[in-house]
């Protein structure tokens, strides 16, 4: 698959496999928003790919757990790359707590991250995607 020039939403960017993502996508070429809630991390990643593969990435803090912050990395994504050809849904949590031990807030924050943000990106960029 041709990837150069693609615009690429990635979540969860700012470390672990994310980052490493975007280095292998900025190097063939893709266009990338960069999505997490550490704006430092994702500015440095984006310093970094600019000096490796001089593409031109653009961090975008927002905290997808959250309707608004989903919203607003959406806005910013497509504002910075005039449009979105793809979406990778890598950001997640885990907790390594035995179930009845788990903080309810902490189930929360599972869901909301792991499954609800990417079914809500997948249907609001469904349209574009296709
Ligand atoms: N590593 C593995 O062995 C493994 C195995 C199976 C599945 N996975 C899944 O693969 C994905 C990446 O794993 P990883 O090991 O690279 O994880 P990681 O190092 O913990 O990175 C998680 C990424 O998700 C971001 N993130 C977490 N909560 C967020 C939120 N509310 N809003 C926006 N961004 C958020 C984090 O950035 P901020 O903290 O800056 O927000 C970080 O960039 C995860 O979904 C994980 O569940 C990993």
């Amino acid at each position: 698959m041709n990837l150069k020039d693609k615009r690429i939403l990635l979540t969860g960017a700012s470390g672990g496999i994310g980052r490493h993502l975007a280095l292998e996508l900025a190097a063939q070429g893709v266009r990338l928003a960069l999505v997490a809630r550490r704006l430092d991390a994702l500015q440095a990643l984006a310093a970094e790919i600019k000096s490796v593969t001089d593409q031109q990435a653009y961090p975008v803090a927002a905290d997808l757990g959250t309707n608004e912050g989903r919203q607003a990395a959406l806005d910013e994504a497509r504002r910075e790359l005039g449009g979105i050809d793809l979406l990778i849904n890598n950001a997640g949590v885990v907790d390594f707590h035995n179930f009845s031990e788990q903080d309810p807030a902490m189930i929360e924050r599972i869901y909301q991250t792991n499954l609800i943000a990417p079914v809500q990106l997948t249907r609001a960029l469904l349209p574009e995607l296709l």
